[in-house]
C-alpha cells in the first residue's frame, strides 16, 4: 500500500479533510493530527474499520482505544454518564474540553465491543486540534484513535514520524505540523461520594495535570487488580520505548560507561556545567528544554528527541531525570515506561 501524505496548511485545510472523510466513509483507516500526538483514526461504529487500526499497529486486542467526540453534543452517543457524576463531567468537560482530557464513562450500546476491549466503559476526549475536529464534524461520527505508532513504540508527534512507523500500512497521512502538547492526553475515571467532591483515578499522566484536577475532585491512583481495569499495556509494561537500550540515571555519578561503546544523553537544558553532561564525552546529546528550561517545551519535544536518540546508531542512550512536577509527572512517567529497566509499580 503507498502511503499518501497531505498537507493541511491553514489555507488549504478543506482538500485534506476532505480526503480523510472520504476514506473514513470507505472504512479506512486515517492518521490524523491532534493536539497531543498523532492518532490513527477510524470510524468508531465501524467493527471493520476498528479491526484495521489494530492491524496496522500490530495492537494486542485486549488494549481498548479512546474515542474523539467533535462536539459535547456527541458524548451522549458514545457514553451513558451516569446521573452521580453528570455535574463533575460537565465541569471537567467545561474546563478541558476541547483539550487534552481523556474521561473513562460506561460506554453506550452503539460502541462496539473491539473499540473497548470488551470493557463496559469507553475512554472518551474531544480534540482541540482543528484538522481532529473538523474531520469530526464532516464525518459526522465518532472517531476512534490510539496514538499513530506501531505497539509500544514512542508516540509520534510529527507526520514523518508517523511515516516512520505506519509506511506502506495506511493509505492517507494529514501533515499539520508538530502537536502543540507532545505528550498523550491525561486520562481518568471518576468515582462519585456522598457529600464529597468525587475521586479521580489518575489511569495516564499527561498535560491535564494533577494540580489542575484538584479543583474539581480528589486525584488518586488506580485501583491495582481492579477487574474494570484494562490489562492496558500503556499504562503497565514497558512501552514508548526507543530501539535503543535506554536508561534513566538519576545520579550522574552512577553512570558508568563501558569502553568503546557510544553513549547518548537525554538532558534537561544542556548545561554543559550540569552534572549529568559534564560526566562524559557524549556521542550525541539532545536537550529538551534548551531555550526556556520550561516543563512545557520538554513535553513538546520528549518524543521527538527520543527519536532522534533512537536512530543516530548508538550503543545505549542515558536519560537525565526531570523535575517531578506539573507536566513533569508525565514527562517522569513517559522516561520511566521507555527505560529498558522499569518494572510496573507493584
Ligand atoms: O492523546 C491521546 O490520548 C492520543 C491521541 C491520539 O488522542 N491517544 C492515545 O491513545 O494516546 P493510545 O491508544 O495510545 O492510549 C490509550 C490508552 C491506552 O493505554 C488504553 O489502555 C487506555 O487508553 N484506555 C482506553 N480505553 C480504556 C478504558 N475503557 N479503561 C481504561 N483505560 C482505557
Ligand atoms: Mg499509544
Amino acid at each position: 500500500m503507498l502511503t499518501e501524505v497531505i498537507q493541511a496548511a491553514d489555507d488549504d485545510m478543506n482538500a485534506a479533510v476532505e480526503r480523510a472523510v472520504s476514506l473514513l466513509l470507505d472504512g479506512d483507516v486515517v492518521a490524523l493530527p491532534t493536539e497531543t500526538v498523532y492518532g490513527l483514526a477510524a470510524d468508531a461504529f465501524s467493527p471493520a474499520a476498528i479491526a484495521k487500526i489494530f492491524a496496522s499497529k500490530e495492537r494486542p486486542l485486549f488494549d481498548p482505544l479512546i474515542v474523539h467526540i467533535a462536539s459535547r453534543r456527541d458524548l451522549a452517543s458514545v457514553a451513558q454518564v451516569p446521573e452521580s457524576i453528570a455535574s463533575v463531567v460537565a465541569q471537567l468537560a467545561d474546563a478541558f474540553w476541547p483539550g487534552p482530557l481523556t474521561m473513562i464513562l460506561p460506554k453506550s450500546d452503539a460502541i462496539p465491543d473491539l473499540v473497548t476491549s470488551g470493557l463496559a466503559t469507553v475512554a472518551v476526549r474531544q480534540s482541540a486540534h482543528p484538522v481532529m475536529r473538523a474531520v469530526g464534524k464532516k464525518l459526522g461520527r465518532p472517531l476512534a484513535a490510539p496514538s499513530a505508532n506501531r505497539f509500544g513504540r514512542i508516540s509520534p508527534t510529527s507526520a514523518s514520524a508517523v511515516l516512520k512507523e505506519l509506511d506502506g500500512k495506511i493509505p492517507l497521512i494529514i501533515d499539520a505540523g508538530a502537536c502543540s502538547q507532545g505528550l498523550e492526553s491525561t486520562i481518568i475515571s471518576i468515582e462519585p461520594r456522598e457529600g464529597k467532591k468525587p475521586i479521580f483515578r489518575l489511569h495516564r499522566a499527561g498535560p491535564i495535570t494533577k494540580e489542575q484536577l484538584q479543583e474539581f475532585g480528589k486525584v488518586e491512583k488506580p485501583v491495582l487488580g481492579d477487574l474494570h481495569q484494562p490489562h492496558a499495556p500503556g499504562q503497565l509494561a514497558s512501552h514508548y520505548a526507543p530501539r535503543t537500550p535506554f536508561f534513566l540515571i538519576e545520579h550522574a555519578q552512577d553512570f558508568r560507561p563501558e569502553p568503546g561503546k557510544k553513549y547518548g544523553l537525554l538532558c534537561y537544558r544542556g548545561n554543559p556545567a550540569d552534572p549529568h553532561v559534564a560526566c562524559h564525552d557524549w556521542a550525541q546529546m539532545e536537550a529538551l528544554s534548551p531555550g526556556t528550561g520550561k516543563l512545557a517545551e520538554a513535553a513538546v519535544r520528549l518524543f521527538y528527541s527520543m527519536r532522534l536518540l533512537d536512530e543516530a546508531g548508538l550503543d545505549a542512550i542515558i536519560a537525565e531525570p526531570v523535575s517531578e512536577t506539573g507536566l513533569g509527572v508525565a514527562i517522569m512517567d513517559r522516561l520511566r515506561r521507555a527505560a529498558h529497566d522499569f518494572s510496573p509499580p507493584a
